[in-house]
């Protein structure tokens, strides 16, 4: 059984799905179960992953980390979103872009997510 905005991935692969409407079967790829990522929200250790939203008007800046993640080639933030009642507003980064993402967005109830290739899923408080 999934949930939708559920984020699971395959770790042979490294296939990486969002539920968009949920079903009671399993998530499969390479021919096993895929991994239901949980969304961290604390920081341990010295990096630091837990997602700030800043609403200035009608727009909402995300930072990851209050010492900006690194964005190297083989450890970075992979997207950044922004989930609302009414939907998810993703966006993708690379290595070497700031750790951060602004979105338009109205709405009052405002969480955040974001992807780390090492250290997976992280979610605003
Ligand atoms: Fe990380």
């Amino acid at each position: 059984m999934t949930e939708q905005k559920q984020i699971y991935r395959c770790n042979v692969c490294g296939n990486i799905v969002e539920v968009l409407h949920a079903g009671v079967g399993q998530l499969v790829c390479c021919g096993q179960p895929m991994e239901l990522l949980t969304e961290k929200t604390e920081d341990v250790g010295l990096e630091k992953h837990v997602p700030t939203i800043e609403k200035v008007g009608n727009k909402a800046k995300v930072k990851v980390g209050s010492i900006p993640h690194p964005m190297e080639q083989k450890h970075y933030i992979e997207w950044i979103e922004i989930i609302t009642d009414d939907g998810t507003c993703r966006k993708f980064l690379k290595p070497g872009d700031k750790p951060e993402a602004e979105f338009e967005i109205t709405a009052e109830k405002i969480e955040a997510r974001e992807y780390c290739s090492i250290h997976g899923l992280w979610k605003t408080k």
